[in-house]
């Protein structure tokens, strides 16, 4: 499929998507939350694809939601077809691993974006923030949701109302981010971190994604129960005999189910 708003290419098992709209420093318009939508159900069909990143451009992995494509919103066209139900939540369905690999701005939108995927690996340039406050709005895909989680309270109050920017040694510190790195070195960070990924069994890194946001969704007693049945249940798997056998033999393992 010809995609206008994205690029998406494949590097071995890695899919990457790469934001692209320079002029509007990636505002994420509606087209490109379809094509976004489009691209992942495509990594998501695609059995040699085990990992996928999303990025951005040096100076943007998003400014936003298109804030000239949202003036004209009203609350029941937004209600009656929502386009958060409809193409953002595309990003936190999606079942296989993928990575945010955010250099410059992440915002609004673009922050929310990031914070759906599993990780994100920051280049030393990044800059989140919520600033919605500033046009009269608060987060609406998950912002005043997933910032707590991710930095607690009181950094994700102070962003979410003052609408400041952080830093990425800042957004290190505070858990929003889990590697920092210089600016020169961040794509090839990014791809060595996502082929390790998809060099995995691929239902283990799924059902480890699954577990692991589980415990935002349940208590502990019902989370460490859930986990107990998943991992007990990849003993049924080909993948787990060869990844202990490999071990044991002093070889690399090589998954079947990759
Ligand atoms: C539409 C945007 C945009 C956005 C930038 N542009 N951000 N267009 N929506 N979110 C456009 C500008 O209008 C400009 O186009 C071009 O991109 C370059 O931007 P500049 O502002 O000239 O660049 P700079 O001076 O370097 O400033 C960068 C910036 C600033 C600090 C990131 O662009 C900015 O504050 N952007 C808005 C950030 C924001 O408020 N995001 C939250 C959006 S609401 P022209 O044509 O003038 O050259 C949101 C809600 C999420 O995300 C909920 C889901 C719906």
């Amino acid at each position: 499929m010809g995609y206008k708003t994205i690029q998406y290419k494949t590097e071995g098992r890695v899919g990457v998507i790469t934001l692209n709209r320079p002029e509007a420093l990636n505002a994420l318009c509606d087209e490109l939350t379809t094509e976004l939508a489009a691209a992942l159900a495509a990594c998501e069909a695609d059995d040699g694809i085990g990992c996928v990143v999303l990025t951005g451009s040096k100076k943007a992995f998003a400014a936003g939601a298109d804030i000239k494509e949202l003036q004209s919103r009203d609350m029941v066209g937004l209600y009656n077809k929502d386009p958060f139900a409809e193409t953002w939540e595309a990003v936190a369905r999606f079942r296989k691993p993928i990575i945010a690999g955010v250099s410059g701005y992440a915002l609004g939108g673009g922050c929310e974006i990031a914070m759906m995927c599993d990780f994100i690996i920051a280049s030393e340039s990044a800059k989140f923030g919520q600033p919605e406050i500033n046009l009269g709005v608060m987060p609406g895909a998950g912002g005043t949701q997933r910032l707590p989680r991710a930095i607690g309270k009181a950094k994700a109050m102070d962003m979410c109302l003052t609408g400041r920017m952080m830093d990425a040694e800042e957004a290190e510190r505070a858990g929003l981010v889990s590697r920092v790195v210089p600016a020169d070195d961040f794509m090839d960070v990014v791809m060595e971190a996502a082929e390790s990924i998809a060099a995995k069994s691929l239902p283990v890194a799924m059902m480890t994604k699954e577990t692991v946001n589980r415990s935002f969704e349940i208590g502990l007693t019902e989370g460490v129960r859930f986990e107990r049945r998943v991992f007990m249940s990849q003993f049924a798997l080909e993948d787990q005999k060869e990844g202990m056998a490999a071990f044991a033999e002093k070889r690399a393992a090589h998954f079947k189910h990759r």
